[in-house]
């Protein structure tokens, strides 16, 4: 094999299909400068397999869609150079979601159903809510916070790289915690501390989380998870001492 080839071993698998069996299948293509996992996986489609399944929408780490096991470990194919991986490249789709087929999961679905149950909206106790109110001027370090966390793009990284997860499909994994964190700190939510700590006051939420911190570690968007998690926590021990 010339030095300019790469082989990508992609598990194979159609949930779909009953006749289909998971494997590793190896694809071998050239290597290009500046080349992306999402580039060498659309060549692959167009040039070799165009029954490769696999998602992608902005090709520009914002949609989240095109989040993947790579070698191991959870990242966005469209942000991931070829030339920063080992020669030998394993790919497989993201554990925990969801199954469609190949390197794609519905993340989507996962991802609603937890934004439902932990209420990932604005709320206001005011009847009729001044909708001007969310035009208000924030304090800049306000406003920076909450920006910071309004980056999450929901890839699922997170989630697939955590053990807690692994072992309970109820957990919220760190974009919920992330999402309570984000909603805690914008001050035109008007639930009280009380509220949100109901919403993730269990194994589900952040008394399921053993501060693994894998989570911390992957996402593509560098959110500072760690420290939100860790605040939750104080506030959610000192939330349980007061009412003790
Ligand atoms: Fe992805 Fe980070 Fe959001 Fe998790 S918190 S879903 S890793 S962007
Ligand atoms: Fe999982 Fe992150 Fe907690 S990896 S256990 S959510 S610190
Ligand atoms: Fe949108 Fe990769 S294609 S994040």
């Amino acid at each position: 094999m010339s030095h300019r080839q790469i082989t990508l071993q992609i598990l194979r698998y159609n949930p779909q299909d009953a006749a289909s069996k998971p494997c590793l299948q190896s694809y071998t293509l050239e290597k290009a400068d500046g080349m992306t996992l999402f580039i060498a996986l659309n060549e692959i489609r167009e040039q070799q397999d165009p029954t490769l399944q696999f998602d992608f929408v902005c090709r520009a780490g914002i949609c989240g869609s095109c989040a993947m096991m790579v070698n191991g470990r959870p990242r966005l194919a469209c942000r991931t150079l070829i030339s920063d991986l080992p020669k030998k490249i394993i790919l497989a789709p993201l554990p925990f979601f969801e199954l469609i087929g190949d390197l794609s999961v519905n993340t989507g679905k996962w991802m609603r159903g937890m934004s439902k149950h932990l209420q990932t909206w604005l709320h206001s106790q005011e009847e009729s809510p001044d909708l001007n109110r969310i035009e208000e001027r924030m304090e800049p370090e306000e406003a920076e916070a909450v920006y910071e966390m309004d980056r999450c793009i929901e890839c699922g990284c997170c989630v697939a790289a955590c053990g807690t997860a692994q072992m309970r499909q109820d957990f919220v994994g760190a974009v919920g915690l992330g999402k309570i964190a984000r909603f805690r700190l914008d001050p035109r939510d008007t639930r009280a501390d009380g509220d949100f700590y109901e919403l993730i006051g269990d194994d589900s939420g952040v008394f399921g989380c053993m501060s693994l911190l894998a989570c911390h570690d992957v996402c593509p968007k560098s959110l500072p998870l760690k420290s939100q998690i860790a605040f939750l926590r104080r506030k959610m021990a000192q939330t349980s001492i007061r009412q003790e």
